[in-house]
């Protein structure tokens, strides 16, 4: 039983109308980091939103701001999204061809520096950048849409991470079909921040949102 799961509750599922009060909502019920999904329509097939959106609700709340860029290029826009309030920045490794230059762009930025796998990717995709990174996020879905059913063959791939990892001090995220059932699987394997969309915002109010994260975290400790 450890006591270090972080929860990243990711907006996509929120009310989009309403994004502000939903940022604000998720802070109160416990979230840990907000998780900001970027899509461009062309590196997934889904668009979302940009840097102008993560700067008007940047000030609803001080959480870390972790910013998940679906997005190819993703180089020309890492300023702008540093500007408009990211903490982090996450790239996918499947996005462009100078991932080292990435990463380094955004620690230069003063952000923390992210790299996302998705599920047919493997771990070795990352094995040369790991002194540039703060974060390694295993996608547990195909990016591109929320409440989809996690995918069981990513746990083996969180497991060697955690050992590639060694010593560093690296958060290994995972996204895309947490819940319940689900965290407790990806924590055992060693990973220790966990993104959660449908599962959360299913809920309708605060204290709703505030037992789905505390289920969730407790379900990931218990098994960390
Ligand atoms: C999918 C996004 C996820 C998504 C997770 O491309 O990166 O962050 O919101 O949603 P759930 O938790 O609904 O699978
Ligand atoms: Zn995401």
């Amino acid at each position: 039983m450890a006591d270090k799961t972080l929860i990243a509750p990711s907006v996509l599922a929120s009310d989009f109308s309403r994004l502000g009060d939903e940022v604000e909502a998720v802070a109160a019920a416990g979230a840990d980091w907000i998780h900001l999904d970027v899509m461009d329509g062309h590196f997934v097939p889904n668009i979302t939103f940009g840097p102008p959106v993560i700067k008007a609700i940047r000030n609803r709340t001080d959480k870390f701001f972790d910013c998940h860029l679906m997005i190819a290029p993703a180089d020309p826009y890492l300023a702008a999204f540093a500007e408009a309030g990211c903490d982090g920045m996450t790239v996918h490794a499947e996005a462009g061809p100078h991932l080292d230059r990435s990463l380094q762009t955004i620690r230069n930025l003063g952000k923390k520096a992210g790299v996302s796998i998705n599920p047919a990717t493997p771990e070795s995709a990352i094995e040369y950048v790991l002194d540039r990174l703060d974060l390694i996020l295993v996608m547990s879905v195909n990016p591109g849409f929320g409440g989809q059913a996690f995918i069981p063959a990513v746990v083996e791939k969180i497991r060697r991470i955690k050992a590639l990892v060694g010593s560093r001090p690296i958060h290994i995220q995972v996204d895309g079909g947490i819940t319940e059932e689900t965290a407790p699987l990806v924590t055992a394997a060693g990973a220790d921040v966990l993104v959660a969309g449908a599962a959360i915002f299913k809920g309708d109010s605060v204290d709703a949102y505030r037992q789905t994260i505390e289920a969730i975290r407790n379900a990931g400790n218990a098994a960390a």
